[in-house]
């Protein structure tokens, strides 16, 4: 282990707050488990010199308000790998790392905000977007908070990673840190993550072990091995992923000709991911960027829905975590480390949280698919929270919103098929399923067909296909 010295907090350029008792610790004064030696809570990461009332943070700025759009804009057209990235070319707003040499990057970000045109016309919106964090190097969104948590374990001279994942998190740190030139280590429940996310983690030759357990129970493992081992803990306690993904929030607003959806959705699991892009908004609102937050709502599977139910029983004031089931295995996470941040996101924000069925999630699914962009089961929880939140009067026609896609389709294939071959739900579900969802269902359903290799056959069925 080659860990450096620990430098001031005054010192550094940026510093840890724990968000439970505000303590202020320098960067590498951290746990191994990233939870606060006081009270036990999670820390983000703060710039006093960017963004301090005193500092007039602004003045970091020297780029000016114009000038720092177009530098982060003009950047993407460079051929430097760190400029290429989604997540380096806001960099200004990164000033983690002591030397930009340890940055390990696969030219993340930069992902398509589409519009999703006939999801919009079926609900009567008229401005409809899904941020498609799919489409990042690896295929989810755990790309943009693993280039910046990993370049920290490099720089401080870590060997080896580890996270506990439902997939996403642990194929992102096996590439990441193939990379690098670093040992992975991966944690994940037996049985419960999509093949395309555990064939990643093998394919980047990481430690892969199936524990017969739950995620949570996977964190569990992990909490107790770091503090015993010099591995570098990367799941998003990690204050540092969340430094990565809260440039989505940057890249949302440039596509958007820095105007601010009036509603961000995303799904949740572990609860981060809300409070990395809120921290993304609040920033540019800082420093003047962008006039207002958007709302940020936190949409979770019934089946793992804990924040849904300490908000509903107990208006917030604790969590009980749940034993968690649901096919969108993304999310299926009953014990959720980042719930008060979340929880402060939906109120600082104006959001909300809801729950969503599998029949919902498998119906919202198909209607991503049939816009041709696809994504992973999680994913498609926003678009069925945004039904319901429309349906609640909660989100208004005239609105703009943006849906977060965390995951690419080709992650979970098998869930796909067996949508579309009507194997996916049980008997009891599908009897359950309201009459009109069962027909909507039906009416996406694409089950493939095996026949005779003959022109007739397939004309035939090309015929009635043109008369439904
Ligand atoms: N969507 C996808 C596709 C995910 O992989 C995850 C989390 C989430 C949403 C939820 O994000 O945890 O910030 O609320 N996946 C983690 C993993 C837990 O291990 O890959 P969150």
């Amino acid at each position: 282990m080659n860990r450096k010295s620990t430098k001031s907090v005054l010192e550094t350029a940026h510093r840890l707050r724990c968000i439970g008792c505000d303590d202020r610790i320098a960067g590498q004064d951290a746990a191994e488990d990233f939870r606060c030696r006081s009270c036990g809570s999670l820390f983000e990461v703060e710039y006093p010199q960017l963004f301090s009332p005193e500092s007039a943070g602004r003045k970091a700025f020297h780029f000016g308000v114009h000038g720092i759009k177009k530098c982060w804009l003009d950047r993407r057209a460079s051929n430097l790998s760190l400029d290429r990235s989604g997540v380096w070319r806001f960099r200004e707003l990164l000033p983690f790392l002591e030397n930009e040499k340890n940055i390990v990057t696969l030219e993340e970000g930069n992902t398509p905000l589409y519009r999703l045109p006939r999801c919009a016309e079926k609900l009567g919106l008229e401005n409809l977007r899904a941020k498609h964090q799919g489409m990042n190097p690896t295929g989810s969104f755990k790309d943009t908070g693993m280039t910046a948590a990993l370049s920290v374990a490099h720089e401080r001279g870590f060997e080896w990673v580890a996270c506990a994942s439902t997939g996403n998190t642990s194929a992102a740190m096996a590439a990441y840190a193939a990379r690098a030139g670093m040992r992975a280590l991966v944690l994940i429940p037996e049985g419960k993550v999509a093949w395309g996310k555990l064939a990643q983690s093998l394919d980047y030759g990481a430690i892969t072990c199936q524990l017969k357990t739950d995620f949570d129970g996977c964190v569990s493992v992990l909490t107790e091995l770091v503090r015993r081992a010099p591995v570098y803990l990367l799941n998003s306690v990690n204050p540092y992923r969340l430094e990565g993904q809260k440039t989505p929030a940057m890249e949302v607003v440039e596509a958007m000709d820095w105007q601010v959806p009036d509603h961000v959705i995303v799904p949740g699991g572990n609860l981060a991911n809300g409070s990395a892009l809120a921290k993304g908004f609040r920033e540019l609102l800082a420093l003047g960027l962008i006039d207002r937050l958007p709302h940020i709502s936190v949409i979770q599977a019934e089946g793992a829905n804990p924040l849904f139910l300490s908000l509903t029983r107990y208006g917030g004031k604790k969590i009980e975590p749940v034993r968690a089931e649901t096919r969108a295995t993304a999310i299926r996470i009953g014990n959720p480390a980042s719930w008060q941040k979340a929880l402060h996101v939906l109120q600082e924000t104006g959001g909300w949280c809801e729950q969503v069925s599998e029949q919902e999630i498998a119906v919202a699914k198909a209607e991503i698919g049939a816009e041709g962009i696809g994504c992973e089961p999680a994913s498609a929880a926003t678009l069925a929270g945004l039904k319901k939140l429309i349906a609640q009067g909660k989100i208004r026609r005239g609105e703009s919103v943006v849906l977060v896609l965390t995951g690419n389709t080709l992650k979970d294939p098998e869930y796909t098929i067996d949508l579309h071959r009507g194997t996916l739900l049980t008997a009891e579900e599908n009897t359950a399923m309201p009459p009109a969802l069962q027909k909507e269902l039906a009416s996406l359903a694409r089950a493939p067909q095996v026949m005779e290799p003959s022109v007739e056959v397939v004309m035939r069925l090309l015929d009635k296909a043109v008369r439904v």
